[in-house]
């Protein structure tokens, strides 16, 4: 008996330290870990096996080069090609078909890793592409070196639409800033990549049909078609689709540098360099703006694989519509009621001349209007309420609402935003239309160097939501494995990581960076669009080189203080005191020698008075801490005299904000009397 307990202890015990291996992101849908390793060697061989498309043995090849990268190993293999001979090998990708990259294709994988070997298998290719994924997040170390773990992973998408959108137009966003971001796309089992492509700033594709669009709408900052078919390639090389947006009726001063004739009202119009809703709008009552947009999708239709076309729709303010006399008796004349209307039969048009190209529309959730046919795709960014009225309606839809990273949330807020509740009140016919979702990366507020800081590693988060099962919703375990994976992303080159402290460095002027990093660790940007509304006026050319620039949006020291914090008020006895007292030390004492900095760098000098409000909160912290400590109470007067402190700190400056101010707070609280 006695030894059937120890038995049973020691398999719960093993079973618990498997379970802890699930380091995954997104996580898959079914794990087995069993006793036992696959370790790696220098000997390590893998081959692909079956019909697959080349782009699986390429992808094959680029994880035996980052197995490689990460253990150091020599492996005997250089590239993997269909002549690559199964004997020998001890990794064994199955495929039974080479897939298409398009929506709604199989992307199901199943990984079986005993001992002996490691055998992936895949209906399609595409499949192999997120299972070659998971594997090399599989990957583990111990003293021996590096190993898989025994295992068979069952997985497969719940939505099959999983997309990032890049706005390329505010900001300007070079090649290398869409390769690495698709690469961190495939990492995490994204499929879409939608690029928005036209805007009031900037015009950022090749028009050899009408080339006055980006010749005098881009600053000469553009994709040509011949590195928009590289981009192509490169997503097809990882399994994502492209998206191109061409935004209209709105959004579109920068078309009309080159071409005013399009627009509600005369130019000349020159490129737009504020943020904001913009006035000018296509006139969708001339035939010839049909006549040329037929033209100029026929050219893009041609250049962009995917059967969708994004036309945006959003934020038409109909003011040029409204002065414009010729376009208000073409309403009249028509019996068209108002401006929605109007635009609707805009899209409709468009519809036309895109059916004609053999492409299906998708836009914002302004398209959505009772004379568009069912055959639109809708992407809900006002609400996902929006979403629901489209299914309901009828058509199918993505969602964005939730999913605006350049809005400073936290990976939790996006997280458990879903695209389809598990209290929706959709009929199963209804859920079915709703194909997933993006996330959007506005460039308002970002250049290359800041983009992927925003975009990682919070949308590994929202590839969770989009990929894995909708009961896949701890919070904790979902921020211990984003920081996991964030590292891994660094693999491809994203800078969202090693950029902080370039950019640290650049605001000290090659002084010593810890005091500045000891306060920009413990900020964030303010959130929403607020930092359009706290007295700076920002344009297209203004610096994004600030220390809210480089704040992360998602301070993960603060987050570790308030969870220190609340484990030590729980459970004082815990041994989190000290390093609560070390971070308090040290935010006191960092005010005098970030002043030291500052004599050299007046850049930061903005964040001078919210150095020394953090300061003196840690002082407050600190005496709070004392107390609990003695187990003492300090009196009420003091915890009231040190609300001027704490109300001080809340103010945002330079845009930011501390966020380490609710945790002490809760220390003061814990440590006075009522
Ligand atoms: C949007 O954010 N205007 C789609």
């Amino acid at each position: 008996m006695k030894k059937i307990v120890a038995l049973a202890i020691l398999i719960l015990w093993s079973i618990g330290a498997w379970a802890n291996n699930t380091d995954f992101m997104p996580m898959p849908e079914k794990i087995t870990f069993q006793e036992g390793n696959f370790r790696l060697d220098a000997n390590f061989k893998m081959a692909v096996q079956g019909s697959a498309h080349p782009r699986l043995y390429d992808a094959a090849t680029r994880a035996l080069h980052r197995l490689a990268g990460r253990s150091g190993l020599f492996f005997p293999q250089d590239v993997i090609t269909p002549q690559t001979p199964a004997e020998g090998a001890r990794f064994l990708v199955y495929c039974q078909k080479a897939g298409r990259v398009e929506l709604g294709e199989n992307e199901s994988y199943e990984i079986v890793v005993t001992p002996q070997k490691v055998e992936l298998s895949c209906i399609t290719d595409l499949g192999g592409l997120r299972g070659l994924e998971t594997l090399l997040q599989l990957l583990r170390a111990d003293e021996n070196g590096y190993y898989f773990p025994v295992v068979t992973i069952q997985d497969k998408p719940r939505f099959p639409w999983r997309g990032l959108m890049i706005d390329v137009c505010r900001h300007w966003m070079p090649m290398e800033v869409i390769k690495r971001n698709l690469d961190g796309m495939a990492a995490v089992k994204m499929n879409v990549l939608h690029l928005h492509l036209s805007e009031d700033q900037g015009f950022r594709v090749e028009s050899k049909v009408f080339p006055k669009l980006h010749q005098l709408g881009s600053d000469g900052h553009y994709f040509t078609q011949e590195q928009i078919r590289e981009i192509l390639a490169y997503a097809d090389a990882r399994g994502i689709r492209v998206i191109p947006e061409f935004d209209m009726p709105g959004h579109t001063t920068a078309w009309f540098v080159g071409h005013p004739e399009l627009a509600s009202a005369p130019g000349p119009y020159t490129i737009e360099r504020r943020w904001g809703v913009m006035d000018p709008t296509m006139d969708p009552t001339k035939e010839s703006t049909y006549a040329f947009l037929d033209k100029f999708l026929g050219e893009m239709a041609k250049l962009f694989p995917d059967p969708y076309l994004h036309i945006g729709g959003d934020e038409n303010n109909g003011k040029q519509w409204n002065q414009n006399a010729a376009i208000q008796a073409f309403m009249k004349k028509k019996n068209i009621p108002d401006n929605h209307a109007l635009q609707a039969y805009f899209n409709n048009r468009i519809l036309k001349i895109l059916t004609k190209h053999g492409k299906k529309m998708v836009g914002w959730d302004e398209i959505l209007h009772p004379d568009m046919p069912k055959t639109i795709m809708i992407q809900s960014w006002r609400g996902p309420k929006f979403l629901v009225e489209s299914a309901r309606k009828g058509y199918t839809g993505i969602l964005s609402n939730g999913y605006y990273i350049d809005l400073i949330q936290p990976a939790s807020f996006h997280y458990l935003n879903d695209p389809v509740p598990a209290d929706s009140a959709l009929t199963d016919a209804e859920k079915a239309r709703i194909m997933g979702g993006e996330a959007t990366s506005w460039a308002e507020l970002v250049t290359p160097e800041t983009v992927d800081s925003r975009i990682w590693p919070r949308t590994a988060a929202i590839a969770e939501r989009l990929w894995s099962p909708a009961n896949v919703r701890d919070v904790e375990d979902m921020y211990r494995r984003m920081e996991i994976i964030s590292f891994q992303l660094e693999e491809h080159g994203l800078t969202h990581i090693k950029n902080y402290e370039m950019m640290l460095r650049r605001l000290t002027a090659n002084q010593d960076i810890r005091p500045l990093k000891n306060l920009v660790d413990v900020i964030e940007p303010v959130k929403i669009y607020q930092r359009h509304s706290q007295g700076v006026k920002y344009f297209s050319h203004s610096p994004y080189t600030r220390a809210v620039d480089a704040a992360r949006p998602e301070s993960m020291t603060a987050r570790w203080v308030a969870k220190t914090v609340e484990a030590f008020l729980q459970d004082p006895a815990q041994a989190n005191a000290e390093t609560i007292m070390a971070c308090l030390n040290k935010w006191r004492d960092n005010h005098a020698q970030l002043q030291q900095t500052m004599i050299k760098s007046p850049v930061i000098r903005e964040l001078e008075s919210l150095s020394q409000d953090l300061s003196d909160l840690a002082a407050a912290g600190l005496k709070a801490m004392d107390a609990l400590l003695a187990e003492q109470k300090l009196d009420a007067g003091w915890r009231y005299e040190q609300q001027a402190v704490i109300e001080r700190a809340k103010k945002p400056r330079g845009q930011a904000e501390l966020m380490i101010i609710p945790a002490v707070v809760k220390l003061m609280d814990a440590a006075s009397t009522e």
